[in-house]
Formats: structure tokens, C-alpha cells, sequence
């Protein structure tokens, strides 16, 4: 298990590449189960949770070439055969419960070990089966393991209690190529559905209602493999430019599109950072004082759930007090004992934080517990005193490509032992 050690207080300047964005490119990976032949993802992001997933197509007989050096991957489905995926990989990764719905559509049936709780949250999948289960599918769950099996996919009217994203992914996955028409009512609006039904439409699938809460499928026969570049994560740009403002820089962020930004934009404006759009690309102004604010979480196109850890580092440095709200997962505060460590002023209530802005943080050995807490802890790091210490880094690697060496390329100080 590496560990980053960071050198804080370096004043970041220069230009960072935006990678596309993790929460798209898996659900991509799992619906190319549902065509029979070679998808190729271009610019895909290099991360632990995409090798994990491309080899949980290998163990149902996928091939699947990896390209390091274009960022190419290349899988062919035309050989998957095995509806048991790889237990052990499916309980490695949330995600890779988003195989279920294009296994049930491509096999009419599946078994997949139970994804289990995680730092997070308990994270239920009460929705994806809801939807499932409308379609037509029987569900079996027993010693671990979610069965699933259906004679004939049937398009249903489907009401979302909560616009889940995986949810809704697995859903519009598992009726692409149902019989009828297929209603997500209450759907999650988030870029990363969008991007995945942009995908599933260039292989011949029907859907409507894209990145709205009503999202209509009209099954098809069939879909054919294609060539696609997903869109660009926009949790890695508001990382980057909480990264400019916590240690006060300027910085060129390039690959962000403005729409998915949006509710960041909203509240680095609220803070009084200057922010100025340069077609694909935003410069970020940190230099100025900063003011206090208050965010709460809600489903896209609220303020996302991924940025929280990050913005409260950088609520951490801003004088007078700030209130986060965590309203998606209930027990997304575990980076709030790490930021203390470094020596912020932070109180919980329930599911809220309040903040009150320190005139230091001093560095310290901290424990990334998830991905986005792990970001936190090095966004911390860099505006520190001293030498900060985040170990149990696989979380960042996770969903991060390289950010160390991004960071270090706009003149970070962070070592990776
Ligand atoms: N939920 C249910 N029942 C369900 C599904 C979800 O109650 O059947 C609840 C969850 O427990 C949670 C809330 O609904 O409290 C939101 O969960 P959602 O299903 O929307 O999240 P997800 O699909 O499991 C994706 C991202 C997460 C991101 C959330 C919210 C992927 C692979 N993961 O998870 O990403 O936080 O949406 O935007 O797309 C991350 O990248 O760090 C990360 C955790």
C-alpha cells in the first residue's frame, strides 16, 4: 500500500489535461456486453476501478486489450459466455454490479455475488431490482448471490423512489433490447447516465429523454459495436480547481465542459474566485480572499456528492464558518477526523459539518478511507505546513489517473514511496 508524502505551501501554476471521467467509462465498459463483437473507448481513463471491471468481462469470456500508451481499450464480446462473473472482483468494486442489467439483456439471466456496504454508505440495491423486476425479470437472493432470470424482457413504466445513477444506468441497460417501451420516471439526470445512453444510441439503441427525469427506451432487436470517447470527469476538474484555490494560484484546467460544472462553478463564484472560460478550457484565479458558504449535496444538477471531501479541505482555509450538508450517502464524513488531524476546525450535526476556517493546516500522517476523502486529504496536504503524510492510496488511484504527477506538473511537491 504506497503512501503520498506532500510538501505543502508550493504555489501551482501551468496547465493540467483533464482524463474522461471514471463514473462514465464503467458503465460503458459493462454495456458492451450487450452487443457480440469488438467496442474500442478512446481516451479512457487508466484507473485501478477500470482494470478491475475489464477484468470482470475477462472472467465471463471477454477480450479485452489494454492500451496503455493511447489510453485505447478494445473489448470484444463476441466469445462472453459465463453469466457468473468473478465474485472476488465484483465484491473488489460498487460498480461492477452495472454488469446485472446488460447480462440479463444479453443472456436473460445472471449471478452476481451481493455488493456489500462501503465506507460510504450501505449503498442498497433495492432500485436496480425494482426496475429488474418490472421488466419481467425473477429475482433470487440467497447465500450471497443475486440470481436473476427471465423468458422475455417486457418494457414496463418504472418510477424511481430516488434517481439513483447505477439504478438508473442498470435499468436503461437492461431494456435497450426489451420488447416495447421502457419509462424511467424520476430518473438520474446526472452527465454520466447521459453519456451512457450517447453511447448505447450510437450502437443502434433508441433511448429519449436524455439527461431529463423521464427517460424513454424503445427496445430494439439488436446493437452494434462502436467507437467512443467519453465525456471528461468533471469531479477531477473541480478537484483541480479546489487545488488552485486552496493554495492560492492560477491555473489552466483543459477538457471541461461548463453544463456539467455547473453547480461548482456556482459556489467557487460564491467563495469570490475569478473564473474565466477559454473554450474547452477554465482558468482558475485562487489569489483572492475567500468568503465563508454553505453547500448541501443533492442529485445532479445539485451540488455533487464526489466534490464534498474537497471542498470542505478548502472550507477548512477559508475564515468565518461554513456549513456542508451531506444529504446522498449517510456516512460521507470519514475524512472529517483525517482534516482535524491537520488541524482544521470542524463539528458534526447529524449530517452536517460546520466549519470554521483555520489560518493554517499543519502537516501530518492521515489515512485516505475512500476516494474522494483521499483527494481531500492531498488537497489538504498542499496547502499545509510542513510535510503531510496520506498513506492507503489505492483509494485515490482508484479514480484518479496520475495525480500526483498532474499535480507535480503544475509544481506540487508530492512523492509517491
Ligand atoms: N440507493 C438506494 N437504493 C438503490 C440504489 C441507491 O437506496 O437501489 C441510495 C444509495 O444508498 C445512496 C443514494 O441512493 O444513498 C445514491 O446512490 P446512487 O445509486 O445514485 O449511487 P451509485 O450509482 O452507487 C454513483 C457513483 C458514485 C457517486 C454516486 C452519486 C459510479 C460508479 N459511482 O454511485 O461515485 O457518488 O453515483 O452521484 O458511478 C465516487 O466516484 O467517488 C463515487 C462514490
Amino acid at each position: 500500500m504506497g503512501k503520498f508524502i506532500i510538501k505543502g505551501g508550493e504555489t501551482l501554476s501551468g496547465e493540467v489535461n483533464i482524463s474522461s471521467a471514471k463514473n462514465a467509462v464503467l458503465p460503458i465498459i459493462a454495456a458492451t456486453i450487450l452487443s457480440s463483437g469488438k467496442c474500442t473507448i478512446e481516451n479512457c481513463p487508466m484507473l485501478l476501478d477500470v482494470f478491475v471491471i475489464s477484468n470482470l468481462l475477462r472472467s465471463l469470456g471477454a477480450k479485452v486489450n489494454i492500451d496503455l500508451n493511447t489510453s485505447k481499450l478494445e473489448i470484444d464480446t463476441s466469445e462472453v459466455k459465463c453469466i457468473e462473473p468473478d465474485s472476488e472482483l465484483v465484491r473488489r468494486m460498487r460498480g461492477s454490479f452495472l454488469i446485472m442489467g446488460p447480462m440479463i439483456s444479453r443472456f436473460g439471466k445472471a449471478k452476481i455475488s451481493l455488493p456489500g456496504g462501503c465506507n460510504i454508505g450501505t449503498r442498497p440495491i433495492d432500485l436496480h431490482l425494482k426496475g429488474f423486476k418490472a421488466l419481467g425479470v425473477n429475482i433470487d437472493i440467497g447465500h450471497g448471490y443475486v440470481e436473476a432470470s427471465t423468458s422475455k424482457l417486457i418494457g414496463d413504466k418504472i418510477y424511481l423512489d430516488f434517481p439513483s445513477v447505477g439504478a438508473t444506468e442498470n435499468i436503461i441497460m437492461a431494456s435497450v433490447l426489451a420488447e416495447g417501451e421502457t419509462i424511467i420516471e424520476n430518473a438520474a439526470e446526472e452527465p454520466e447516465v447521459e453519456d451512457l445512453s450517447n453511447f448505447l444510441n450510437k450502437m443502434g439503441a433508441q433511448i429519449s429523454g436524455i439527461g431529463t427525469d423521464k427517460i424513454t427506451i424503445k427496445g430494439v432487436k439488436s446493437l452494434t459495436p462502436v467507437i467512443y470517447k467519453p465525456i471528461y470527469d468533471r469531479i477531477e476538474i473541480g478537484t483541480f480547481m479546489v487545488a488552485a484555490a486552496i493554495t492560492k494560484s492560477v491555473i489552466k484546467i483543459n477538457g471541461t465542459n461548463e453544463e456539467h460544472i455547473k453547480p461548482i462553478i456556482a459556489k467557487f463564484s460564491e467563495l469570490g474566485i475569478n473564473m474565466e472560460k477559454d473554450n474547452e478550457s477554465l482558468i482558475i484565479d485562487g489569489r483572492k480572499e475567500l468568503r465563508p458558504l454553505d453547500i448541501k449535496t443533492m442529485p445532479y444538477p445539485g451540488f455533487p456528492t464526489d466534490m464534498q471531501p474537497q471542498m470542505m479541505a478548502l472550507l477548512c482555509c477559508v475564515e468565518g464558518t461554513s456549513v456542508i450538508s451531506e444529504t446522498i450517502f449517510e456516512n460521507r464524513f470519514m475524512h472529517v477526523p483525517e482534516l482535524k488531524r491537520l488541524g482544521a476546525n470542524i463539528k458534526i450535526d447529524g449530517r452536517s459539518a460546520i466549519i470554521s476556517g483555520v489560518k493554517e493546516l499543519t502537516g501530518c500522517s492521515v489515512k485516505a478511507t475512500d476516494l474522494r476523502a483521499g483527494a481531500a486529504l492531498i488537497l489538504a496536504g498542499l496547502a499545509a505546513e510542513g510535510e503531510t503524510e496520506v498513506s492507503d492510496i489505492f483509494h485515490i488511484d482508484r479514480g484518479y489517473v496520475n495525480i500526483e504527477k498532474k499535480l507535480n506538473g503544475l509544481g506540487a511537491s508530492i512523492k509517491r514511496v
